[in-house]
C-alpha cells in the first residue's frame, strides 16, 4: 500500500481548515479554546477520511484528552490502515500572544511505521541532507559536532548557525555554543519548525539541537525523512511515572537514542498550515471572501512544498 496523492491532498485540506478554526483565538490570551477549536475541525474531518488510522501521536492519553488522543481510531474505517500524529495547534503561545510560528499540523505513515512516543521530553539535534549520515551524533559534545560540521561544509564557526529553543535548560550549550563563536538563532516555542529550519539553506540554520516534546520530534522526524535529511533523537523520562508510561507503550531501553529510520519507516505525508506567520510559510489571511492559507508539504521524498489554499467565508 503506498499513501495516495489524494490522501495527501485531503490532510492539506484539513490542516488547512483546523488553522482557520484557530483563526478567531489569534491573539486572544485563550491557548486552550484556540487548541480545541482546531482539534474539534482536524478530529471530525480526520473521521470522514477513507482510512482506518490510529493516533499514535495525539492531545494526550485518553484520561486527559477527550478527543484525538493516543491510540483513539480515526477514520471511517474502510480505507488503508494508517498511523497519524497530531498537533492541531503547535506553538500555543503564538496563537494566543499574535506571534509568529504557529501552524496545524499532521504526518501519517503506514501502520506501523511512525513512532508512538510518550508525552515526555526528546534531546534532538538535526541537519541537512547535504551532511552525510551518521556524521553528526547526538552523543557527541557540542565542540565535536561543529567541528565536523565546519569540516564537512567549509565553514568557519562564525558562518555557522545553531538553532535552539531559548529555555533554562540549555544554558550549558550556549555557553558552548558562545565560546565556540556560533551564532544562534532563539526559538521561544515551535521546535517542529525549529528543526525544519535545517533543510534548506534559505532558513540560513545549519544545526538544530536541544531538548523539546518527544511528540513534536517524530513529527519532525517524518518531514526531515521525507526530505533525506539528519535527526537523531533519545526521550527524557524525568519521573517514575513517565518511566512507567513509556514501558506501557513499549519502549524497554529508555535510554536508547532513536535514529530517523527507527522514528519513521517507508512513506510518509507531512503537512503543516500556518496559523500565524513563521520562517516556514504565512498564517492565514482573512479577506472579505476568503481565508488564504499557507501549507507546506512532504510527501515521498519531495522538497519542501508549499501549497497556497483559497477558502470562501461561506
Ligand atoms: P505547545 O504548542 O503544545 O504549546 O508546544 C510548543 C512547544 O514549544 C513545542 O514546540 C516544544 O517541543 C515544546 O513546547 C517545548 O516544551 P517546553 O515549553 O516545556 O520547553
Amino acid at each position: 500500500m503506498k499513501l495516495s496523492l489524494e490522501l495527501l491532498n485531503n490532510l492539506t485540506e484539513i490542516t488547512s481548515n483546523s488553522a482557520i478554526a484557530c483563526y478567531p483565538y489569534i491573539g486572544k490570551n485563550e491557548k486552550i479554546l484556540a487548541d480545541k477549536a482546531a482539534t474539534d475541525v482536524m478530529r471530525d474531518q480526520l473521521n470522514k477520511l477513507n482510512i482506518k488510522g490510529k493516533v499514535v501521536i495525539g492531545e494526550g492519553e485518553l484520561d486527559e484528552a477527550p478527543m484525538l488522543y493516543i491510540g483513539e481510531e480515526i477514520g471511517n474505517g474502510y480505507g488503508p490502515e494508517i498511523d497519524i500524529a497530531v498537533d492541531p495547534v503547535e506553538g500555543t503561545n503564538f496563537v494566543a500572544k499574535n506571534l509568529p510560528g504557529s501552524m496545524s499540523v499532521l504526518a501519517v505513515a503506514e501502520k506501523g511505521n511512525l513512532m508512538n512516543a510518550p508525552e515526555t521530553y526528546m534531546d534532538k539535534i538535526a541537519t541537512g541532507n547535504h551532511i552525510p549520515k551518521g556524521s553528526i551524533d547526538i552523543d557527541f559534545t557540542v565542540e565535536k559536532n561543529i567541528n565536523i560540521y565546519s569540516e564537512i561544509t567549509s565553514k568557519k564557526n562564525s558562518e555557522i548557525t545553531v538553532c535552539i529553543l531559548n529555555r533554562p535548560r540549555h544554558n550549558k550549550i550556549i555557553s558552548e555554543l558562545k565560546r565556540l563563536n556560533i551564532n544562534i538563532k532563539f526559538i521561544t516555542d515551535g521546535d517542529i519548525s525549529g528543526a525544519l529550519l535545517v533543510s534548506d539553506k534559505k532558513f540560513n540554520v545549519d544545526i538544530f539541537m536541544g531538548i523539546g516534546g518527544g511528540p513534536e520530534g517524530v513529527i519532525a522526524a517524518a518531514a526531515l525523512d521525507s526530505l533525506d535529511c539528519n535527526f537523531q533523537g533519545r526521550f527524557i523520562f524525568k519521573t517514575e511515572e513517565d518511566k512507567k508510561r513509556a514501558k506501557k507503550m513499549g519502549i524497554v531501553d529508555l535510554n536508547k537514542k532513536y535514529e530517523i529510520h527507527e522514528i519513521v519507516k517507508g512513506e510518509s505525508i507531512f503537512c503543516a498550515t500556518g496559523i500565524t506567520s513563521g520562517d516556514l510559510m504565512n498564517g492565514v489571511i482573512k479577506t472579505k471572501d476568503n481565508y488564504i492559507t499557507e501549507t507546506i508539504i512532504t510527501y515521498n521524498k519531495s522538497d519542501l512544498e508549499l501549497v497556497k489554499k483559497v477558502v470562501s467565508l461561506t
